[in-house]
This record gives C-alpha cells, structure tokens and sequence, in this order.
C-alpha cells in the first residue's frame, strides 16, 4: 500500500509549516551562501525539503553520501532530481582504501558482530565522507524532525553542530502525515521503500521494514537495543 494513501493528511496548520520551512531556507541562503548544503540522505524527508527550496526559487547545493550500501531503489533518486532540478545530486563516497582494509580486517558483516564494529563501518563510510562534504562549510540542512525518535524530540530549527557549524533543521515540527501530504501535493519524487514499510531508509544491510506499532526508526539496526544513530547527528540537543 503505498505511504500516500496510507500517511498523507494536510492539517490546517501545514500551510504555515511550509511558509516558514521556506523562510527558514531563504534566511539561511542569505546567512550563509554557498557556504550553505543541503545533506540528503535521499529519505522522504530530504526529499521534501530539497522540493520545499526548489518552490522558494532557493538554489541549495544537495549533497548526499553514497556509503557503498544503499539500495539500488535509493541511488535511483539521483537521476530523477536531476531531471526534475536541473542539476545533479553531488555524491561523496568513502575512501577506497578505507574500506577494502576495513571489510578485508573485519569482514563484509562486520557491523552486526559488536556495536564498535558497527559503529566503525559507520565511521569509514559515513562520518569520513561527511567531513570533506561539509569542508569549507559554514551550515548544514537536514531533514531531522523531532518525531522521528527520542534522541531527536528536542532538535532545533538552528543549532551547533558541535564542529563549527550551524545545522539546520527546517522541517523538525513537521508530523508525519505532514510530510505525505505535502509529497502527494507537490508529487515529490520519493523512495518505492517507503511503500514497504520502510519509513526510515539507510544502508541496506542496516535497514529492514518495520511492524504495525513498531517504532519509526525500529527498522534502523534493528539488532541491536540501543544506540540506533551513525554518528552524524551525535550533536543532538547541542541547540542555542
Ligand atoms: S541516521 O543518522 O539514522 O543515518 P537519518 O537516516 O535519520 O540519520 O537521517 C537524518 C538526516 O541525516 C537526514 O535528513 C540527512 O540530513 C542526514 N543523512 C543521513 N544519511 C545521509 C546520507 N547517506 N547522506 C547525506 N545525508 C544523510
Ligand atoms: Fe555500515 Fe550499516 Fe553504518 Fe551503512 S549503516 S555505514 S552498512 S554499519
């Protein structure tokens, strides 16, 4: 069944909720320039907030972090926002080497051995990427919303990324249904994943459909009971 038929409801309250996404977009396009990127994971949220700008006539680079494990569903976003924005997706890879000494030292399932292991695939793949993604950055957008978990009830429209930064966070009072219906309003280009009960979409091996009641983000390293976060948002609640 697909999520728009399943999620989608415009509340009263989305119509401001998409006025003041867009300002804080424009703000942070006036603050910060090119010194502004839009760090997508390809998720419905980033693609709401890449579609949200796009509307504003806002031009944010998008960038997004190919970690070698992505669903060919998901890489097959790229050239559809291209088509539909005229330009491309940049996409950050990690280091080649990195990772054939990691996956040759630990193996190719090294994350589901130790949450250290998990956390180091992370690191190569993830972490060492998004550091030359934002190098010569001033801020960040990301398709956080407070829903999504308990770690992230508190994220901030604007906060310290803990590195220097500003992280930018337009959509974080955005409620699920929200997010739908503004993707079946606009029919932003979306992840079929998202159709099989995959509301959270990360590596491959790392992500799996989730159950009626089950947690949003309970597919995401579902074997293991805590931490269920890569390290790109260890800042959290850093907010001023
Ligand atoms: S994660 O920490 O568990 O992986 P999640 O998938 O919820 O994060 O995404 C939260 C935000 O982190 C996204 O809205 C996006 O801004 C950023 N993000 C996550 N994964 C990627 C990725 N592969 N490439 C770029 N940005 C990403
Ligand atoms: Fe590795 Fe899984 Fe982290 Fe992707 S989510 S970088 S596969 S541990």
């Amino acid at each position: 069944m697909s999520a728009i038929a399943l999620y989608a409801r415009w509340s009263a309250a989305l119509d401001d909720k998409v006025r003041m996404a867009q300002q804080r977009l424009r703000a942070a396009v006036v603050q910060h320039g090119d010194g502004l990127v839009q760090s997508s994971s390809l998720g419905v949220e980033d693609m709401v907030v890449t579609e949200l700008a796009h509307q504003a006539g806002l031009h944010i680079a998008v960038a997004t972090l190919d970690t070698g494990k992505l669903h060919a569903q998901t890489l097959a976003l790229l050239p559809r926002m291209a088509a539909r924005y005229g330009r491309e997706v940049a996409v950050f890879r990690p280091a080649e080497e990195q990772v054939i000494q990691f996956v040759r030292r630990e193996g190719e399932d090294a994350m589901f051995k130790s949450i250290e292991l998990r956390k180091a695939c992370c690191g190569v793949r993830k972490l060492e990427p998004l550091s030359r993604m934002l190098a010569g950055r001033s801020a960040w957008i990301t398709g956080l919303r407070r829903e999504q978990s308990g770690a992230r009830a508190e994220v901030a429209f604007n906060e310290d990324d803990g590195a220097g930064r500003r992280k930018l966070s337009p959509i974080a009072d955005w409620t699920w249904a929200e997010v739908w219906a503004y993707v079946q309003k606009f029919e932003v280009p979306y992840n079929p994943l998202h159709d099989e009960f995959m509301p959270s979409i990360g590596c491959a091996p790392c992500t799996r459909a989730i159950a009626v009641g089950e947690d949003f983000r309970a597919g995401r390293w579902w074997w293991e009971d805590s931490a269920k976060e890569c390290g790109l948002h260890s800042h959290e609640g850093s907010s001023r």
